[in-house]
Parts: structure tokens; C-alpha cells; sequence
């Protein structure tokens, strides 16, 4: 017997020659924990995506979360809500509890996968504090429609951007249309600094807020911790009065929540090789987008609008209602064919039991649950070919014709 010799991994992960000679600087100097080489991140993250100010953080939930914790000092309460999609990866709605909020659940536009901005409204209520949009699969989500309900109804609007690295809505990046942006930073991720999150927005009160949150809710909020790089003498450190030592006041509660060096040098890695990773992912999820649309009988996937480009998370394919075939029998034809899928995720209010104590009931969220039971992601990353782009659609060929002779 022949062993297919192709291999379609669903993520991969480039760490560069200059990472890895940071990486051993950095344990050789013993200074690992946030310092120097996080500023560096943060400030050349911020430059990438044309934005002023970028909080470098150990997640994207994380990212999300202290995101969102910002509004305590803008009047939130606990418990007040947050509008979110139904469907996304699970940590956009643990990040909302996470911060202490309630997330309100809307149903998504089965086409784009995002949230459906016709149903927003009907979710405000006088607790609701925040919009929270994910462009999954890193398909912007309609921004404009977004953030005009939220002017309406004085919201701030925070973007899930965890999967949206390199997207554009009318010219603009993603994740800088909102007040705050949310990055992830994990491994399968087009920028990655193993594990870690990036929070950016335009305004410095908002950064400054987010470096207390990320270390415990202390006073401390410079961009450059001096303590941690340099010396132990910080000018500021007594500057609330004798016997107040400003990194053991807690202004705010908080998290733990820091990115350490290392990860600031892998994420630095990446930065450096940024263009060639999302031209490499945009070719490739561009290639299956065009040559998918003739399964569109059995599947279907996004679409790019001129107004925009989509950052190239992976490819997700849904299966048609109808089709002869279930998505399991899908994802194990594609196991036994070496080519790794994920779940396109759930409907977390209805499919993710965690959240069952919020009472919503199976069929709440139709389009969301119709996505969760029928949706699958397969990677585009870097290190894929137009050989193995090839071969995946052969694949889905002989899939279909196995159904349909
Ligand atoms: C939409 C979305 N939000 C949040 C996250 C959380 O990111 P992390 O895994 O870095 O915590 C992810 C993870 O990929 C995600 O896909």
C-alpha cells in the first residue's frame, strides 16, 4: 500500500532566527518578566495597524476582558451587559463574565458568520454598556451599522479581533474602528507570540487604565515600568505621600494578566516576517475561495465585499441544509485523508453548557446553532501550497461524488 505523503496540518507557527537570539539574550540578562522588550511590541503592534496605543497582555481573553473592564472607571457596574454574538470561539463570552458583566446574546447573519445588526437594538436595555463584534474568521463585521447603534445608545464598542490579524473595512484596519481592539496572539494566529493578547485603541487614558488591569489594578501605569528594566529607583513610587508605595496601591480590581519577555521576543519574530505570513495566508485563502464556490450545491463559505479585506484566519466551510451528507462524515473523510478541520464553533448560549445558568433555550439562536452543528474550519497558514490548497479540493471532490454517484 501507498502512504499518502500529504499532510494538511490546520496551524503552524514561524519563530525566527532574531526571536530565538532575543529569546537566549533575554534569559541570559534574567529580566524576563514585562519589561523592555514588551514596550518594543507594543509599540511596533500599535504602528503596524496605524494606531496610537497598544497593551500587551498573557491572552486574547485576557485581551478581551481587560478590554472591557476599562468601563469601571467610565461608570459600569457589575453585572451590567454586553452585547455579543452567539456565536464565536467560547472565550468571547467567558471574557465578558470574566470582567464581571452579563453578555447579552445576538444571533448572526449566517452569510458573513457575524453578528446580524438588524437584532442589536432589540437587545439594548438600560444595563447594556458595550458592543462587543467578532470577525470570525477574520471577515470584518459591519462596523458602520455597529457603531452608529452605538452612538445611538452612547455604547462603547470593543472588537473581538483575536482571529482578524491583517483585516480591512474601508481602508481602515480592523480592531481600530471600535474604542478598543482585541488580539489574539496564540500559536494557529497570523501574528503569534505563543500565547499572549494585544489590546489597542486611540486613547492614552484607556492604555493606562488596561497596565493597571493587566497587573493586579495597582497604580502603577507606565508605558515603561523603570523598576523592571533598569533600576529599582522609580521617581514616582512615593508620589502619593510617605509611607504609600505606589506599586502596592490597588486603584482597581484587577488581573494577572502580563506578557512576559520571551513572548514579546517571538511576537517581535513574527512582526518581522508579518507581510510575507499574510500575503502567504491571503493567497492561500483566496486560491480555496475561488475554486470551493463550484461545491456550492453541498457548502458554502464567505464572501469578500469590495469594501473590504478579509484577514486570513483559515477557510470555513458550511454544509447545506439538504446535502446528503452530515459534517462529521465530512471531518472523518478528511481525518482519514491527513487534512486537520476544526469546529466552526457554537452557539454559545444554547450549545455551550457553561452558559446554561443564563436560561436560554436550544432555538434561540437558529443561525448560530445551525452553524454550530454544520460548520468546520480548515488552516491556511504559511507553510501550505497551492500543492496542498490542490489537494484539499480533491479531496472535497471525492467526498462529494462518494455521496452523489
Ligand atoms: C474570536 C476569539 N476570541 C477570543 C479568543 C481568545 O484568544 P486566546 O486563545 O489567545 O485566549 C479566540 C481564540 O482564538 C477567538 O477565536
Amino acid at each position: 500500500m501507498i502512504r499518502n505523503p500529504m499532510k494538511v496540518a490546520f496551524g503552524t507557527m514561524t519563530v525566527t532566527k532574531k526571536s530565538k537570539d532575543m529569546v537566549r539574550r533575554i534569559l541570559d540578562s534574567g529580566r524576563v518578566s514585562c519589561g523592555y522588550y514588551v514596550r518594543e511590541f507594543e509599540k511596533r503592534f500599535a504602528r503596524l495597524i496605524a494606531t496610537r496605543q497598544a497593551v500587551a497582555v498573557s491572552s486574547g481573553t485576557d485581551a478581551d476582558a481587560l478590554a472591557l473592564a476599562i468601563f469601571y472607571d467610565f461608570g459600569a457596574k457589575r453585572n451590567d451587559e454586553v452585547i455579543v454574538p452567539a456565536l464565536s470561539f467560547v472565550a468571547t463570552g467567558n471574557a465578558v463574565l470574566q470582567a464581571g458583566f452579563k453578555p447579552v446574546f445576538v444571533d448572526i447573519d449566517p452569510k458573513t458568520l457575524n453578528i446580524d445588526t438588524d437584532l442589536i437594538e432589540r437587545a439594548v436595555t438600560k444595563k447594556t454598556r458595550a458592543i462587543m463584534p467578532v470577525h470570525l474568521m477574520g471577515k470584518p463585521a459591519a462596523m458602520d451599522e455597529i457603531n452608529h447603534i452605538a452612538r445611538k445608545h452612547q455604547l462603547f464598542v470593543v472588537e473581538d479581533a483575536a482571529e482578524a490579524h491583517g483585516a480591512m473595512y474601508k481602508g481602515r484596519h480592523v480592531g481600530t474602528l471600535g474604542d478598543l481592539g482585541a488580539f489574539s496572539l496564540y500559536v494557529a494566529h497570523i501574528i503569534t507570540s505563543i500565547e499572549g493578547g494585544m489590546v489597542v485603541t486611540e486613547r492614552k487614558d484607556f492604555a493606562e487604565i488596561l497596565r493597571s488591569l493587566r497587573s493586579h489594578g495597582r497604580a502603577c501605569k507606565c508605558e515603561q515600568c523603570v523598576v523592571n528594566i533598569a533600576s529599582a529607583s522609580c521617581p514616582k513610587r512615593f508620589q502619593y505621600g510617605a509611607g504609600e508605595d505606589m506599586r502596592f496601591l490597588f486603584e482597581r480590581i484587577g488581573f494577572s494578566a502580563k506578557m512576559n519577555e520571551i513572548e514579546a521576543a517571538v511576537g517581535l519574530g513574527n512582526l518581522g516576517i508579518y507581510k510575507k505570513i499574510l500575503e502567504r495566508r491571503r493567497r492561500n485563502l483566496l486560491y480555496l475561495m475561488k475554486r470551493f464556490k463550484k461545491n456550492e450545491e453541498f457548502f458554502y463559505s464567505i464572501e469578500e465585499e469590495s469594501y473590504e479585506k478579509i484577514g486570513p484566519h483559515a477557510f470555513p466551510v458550511v454544509v447545506r441544509r439538504g446535502a446528503p451528507f452530515r459534517r462529521q462524515d465530512l471531518v472523518c473523510f478528511l481525518t482519514q485523508n491527513n487534512i486537520d478541520s476544526r469546529s466552526l464553533f457554537s452557539s454559545m448560549p444554547t450549545q455551550c453548557s457553561g452558559f446554561s445558568f443564563l436560561g436560554h433555550r436550544y432555538g434561540d439562536f437558529p443561525a448560530a446553532e445551525y452553524i454550530g452543528e454544520n460548520g468546520l474550519h480548515i488552516g491556511v497558514h504559511q507553510d501550505l501550497g497551492v500543492k496542498h490548497l490542490d489537494y484539499i479540493l480533491a479531496t472535497f471532490t471525492k467526498f462529494i461524488k462518494k455521496f452523489t454517484k
